[in-house]
């Protein structure tokens, strides 16, 4: 007999945890500045139809391997499918793991300094230069971003350790709604900045001129990335969600909010690009620049800053705690490690890697693999290569491995859903594979 399995309480909680996964830096850091690399506005259509599309059928596929197998991604496949090759996926999935929070600690890192500075007043009285100035001087140094990186990476141990669900569950239905009203008041603030409609054209107004094969990938890779599909980590939460939870709900929820949160940032930062003359393109330092700047225009801007950036690294702790938990979940289900030892091994592991990404900005910003930093390289491997890959294979194996009945059950949860079934099931086994593929070797120049 099996030891019953850990799993969330109740619905709100499931989605509070996979919503917590899916909002993070990927919503309020990653999307404004690749949205701006990429021409705004078609990019973002871009985007949303491959949510929709795509993403939601893939979040909801994720799940069902998970509920279905009730184990880690790689144990999920051994289960489903014994004796195969299958359970690769799932060990893709696990290094994947390590590329994702390897470069995310340095960016959650960033927003712990950021907090920091907000703690002590440090933007008072400073202007774009300065703000630029600030950002280049911090992140291109050493030991700053090294020491919260640690900091941050040791914080995601921390929960982890400590058990996710319980912690994690409880927090998260707290602070995501707060990040949320943050959010709306940083809208409104920037909405009533001068210049605040070219900077809404900028992300409403589509120019498909700007549309190219390399746009494409990134908006399917952002996609993925953003609602953290492709890799397992929805495997290993879908293995804690009680049968009668209605797994089609939990995935069209997860994947509307995390949508709403990017383009709320959206709305926050490029009329601020505009008013302050920041470049739309400025890459990974674009919150950093604006944010700081909104809030100098805004009474209450020191507090306001100070909560900004605290639930920043909230949102990017909920996500690094769930990305973590695939890899302990696996050491700790496949090879009976205790989880205090498995959080402690895999955190190091990771760091080490981490430790060249953060440095990659500064004294390692010469060191190039394929003309990439390692930043940029694990980055751009991990969400334009690895998840869409690993999606790729998730549809495959639940459109055309997975027994028809198993997968009609897990859709069902209970109910009848004959017209939904119907769409998801012809998605998940002509469109998605289709799509996924073409892009893919299209934006790797292959085609
Ligand atoms: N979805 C997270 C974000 O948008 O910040 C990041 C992430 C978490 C990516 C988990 C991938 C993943 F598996």
């Amino acid at each position: 007999m099996e030891a019953k399995r850990d799993g969330f309480a109740s619905k709100f909680g499931v989605i509070a945890a996979a919503a917590g996964s899916a909002i993070g830096l990927g919503n309020i850091w990653r999307f404004p500045y690749v949205a701006g690399e990429n021409g705004g506005s078609a990019f973002i259509l871009v985007y949303l139809g491959f949510v929709i599309l795509i993403g939601v059928p893939v979040m909801l596929s994720e799940f069902m391997i998970g509920r279905r197998s009730q184990r880690n991604p790689i144990g999920a496949f051994k289960r489903l499918q014994p004796g195969s090759k299958w359970y690769l996926t799932g060990v893709m999935g696990v290094v994947v793991a390590f590329m994702i929070l390897a470069f995310y600690s340095t960016i959650a890192g960033w927003t712990l300094h950021y907090l920091y500075l907000s703690v002590v007043n440090a933007f008072a009285g400073l202007d774009e230069k300065g703000l630029q100035t600030l950002f280049n001087n911090f992140h291109t140094s050493t030991m700053m971003p090294l020491f919260w990186q640690a900091v941050f990476m040791a914080m995601t141990a921390f929960v982890v350790i400590a058990g996710v669900e319980k912690g994690i569950e409880k927090y998260t239905k707290i602070l995501m709604p707060i990040l949320f009203i943050i959010i709306v008041i940083l809208d409104i603030r920037a909405l009533t900045l001068d210049g605040a409609s070219k900077g809404l054209e900028f992300l409403f107004y589509p120019d498909f001129s700007k549309i190219t094969s390399a746009t494409i990938l990134e908006a399917l890779g952002q996609a993925f990335f953003s609602l953290s599909i492709g890799m397992g980590v929805l495997i290993t939460y879908g293995s804690y969600i009680q049968k009668d939870n209605d797994l089609v709900n939990v995935a069209v929820e997860v994947s509307f909010f995390d949508t709403l949160i990017a383009v709320l940032a959206g709305v926050a930062i490029f009329p601020a690009v505009f008013a302050f003359n920041i470049a739309p393109s400025a890459g990974p330092g674009l919150v950093f620049l604006t944010i700081p700047a909104i809030f100098q225009a805004m009474p209450g801007g020191y507090f306001f800053a100070i909560l900004f950036f605290f639930l920043l690294f909230v949102a990017a702790l909920t996500s690094s705690i769930s990305v973590l938990e695939v890899v302990v979940a696996y050491m700790v289900e496949e090879k009976n490690m205790d989880r205090k030892k498995a959080s402690i091994i895999s955190t190091i592991l990771i760091s080490i890697l981490g430790v060249l990404a953060t440095l990659s900005f500064g004294v390692l910003s010469d060191f190039k693999i394929f003309s990439k930093t390692v930043f940029d390289l694990l980055d751009y491997a991990s969400a334009n290569i690895m998840l869409p890959l690993g999606g790729l294979l998730i549809v495959i194996f639940v459109g055309w491995v997975m027994p028809l009945p198993s997968v009609v059950k897990e859709v069902s949860s209970g109910k009848k859903r004959k017209k939904i079934f119907k769409v998801y099931y012809f998605i998940i086994r002509y469109i998605a594979p289709v799509a996924i593929g073409l892009i893919f070797l299209n934006g790797l120049d292959v085609l």
